[in-house]
């Protein structure tokens, strides 16, 4: 039988590492995330011994479909909305999503892109706030919490990511308190020790993204004309990136 996405945090817990979710947009990816985890022994978030999430459903049809389709788990993304609209998007959701047994992660803050181009000041006023976090999950009854303490999708600036770990601490002191999993979006361009820092820190789950889009493009610039060949190398490039993440992560060998 297929495991939870919700049993993968709770041994994640347990066992103080943290869960690699990875986006993928085709087959390759798809087979690059499954033989680097199975390769290494490890958890995933994808497919069996992994489990398949919807990741940043900003729209509840979408949502709804996602939990129709079989998705294991689905991140109910409301950032984008006021504080009181995305309560009531999340718990819409959640109240679906759990009546099938599914996780839901949802997102309080606001995670900044590279491109955003935003000042210091704008960057903090997106921060999570932990007394609205604790609001946001007794509200929504919510399994996994994703922050906004720094981290942003795609690149770093080239001085390097600058996270409040202090904040992140206040965050899992609450998210341990709620029996909620902490998840830290943007993890692509995080050095090691950082990273090993989070999970320190109570996080369960890093999505990763960038860092195996960018290592297939790479392969395809390197690698020759014949398309078996090309999907092959790109397949590999993608595996290598995964499975340096799920040891980084802690999670090889706990499957
Ligand atoms: P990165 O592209 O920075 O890895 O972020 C991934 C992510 O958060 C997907 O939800
Ligand atoms: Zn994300
Ligand atoms: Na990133």
């Amino acid at each position: 039988s297929r495991i939870s996405t919700k049993q993968l945090l709770l041994n994640a817990e347990k066992g103080g590492y943290a869960i690699g979710a990875f986006n993928v947009y085709n087959l390759e990816g798809v087979e690059a995330v499954v033989a680097a985890a199975e390769a290494e022994n490890s958890p995933a978030i994808l497919q069996v011994p992994i489990t398949v999430h919807y990741d940043h459903g900003t729209s509840k049809s979408d949502l709804l479909q996602a939990l129709e389709m079989g998705f294991d788990s689905v991140m109910v993304d409301g950032s984008h909305l006021t504080l009181g609209e995305n309560i009531l998007y999340t718990k819409s959701i959640s109240s679906l999503a759990h009546a099938k047994g599914l996780l839901v992660e949802a997102e309080l803050g606001r995670l900044s892109g590279s491109e955003d181009g935003l000042t210091v000041e704008e960057y903090k006023a997106r921060f999570t706030d932990v007394a609205q976090a604790e609001g946001f999950i007794d509200e929504t009854s919510i399994d996994a919490l994703a922050v906004c303490i720094g981290n942003v999708h795609g690149k770093y600036p080239p001085s390097g990511p600058n996270l409040k770990l202090d904040l992140l601490k206040d965050l899992r002191a609450l998210t341990l308190k709620k029996g909620v999993s902490l998840v830290l979006h943007g993890a692509s361009g995080l050095p090691r020790e950082l990273v090993q820092e989070c999970i320190d820190l109570g996080v369960r789950k890093f999505n990763v993204n960038t860092e195996v889009r960018n290592s297939y493009l790479e392969s395809l610039k390197k690698s020759g004309k014949d398309l078996i060949q090309v999907m092959a190398s790109a397949k590999e490039a993608m595996k290598a990136v995964v499975t340096e993440k799920l040891h980084l992560f802690g999670s090889a060998g706990k499957a």
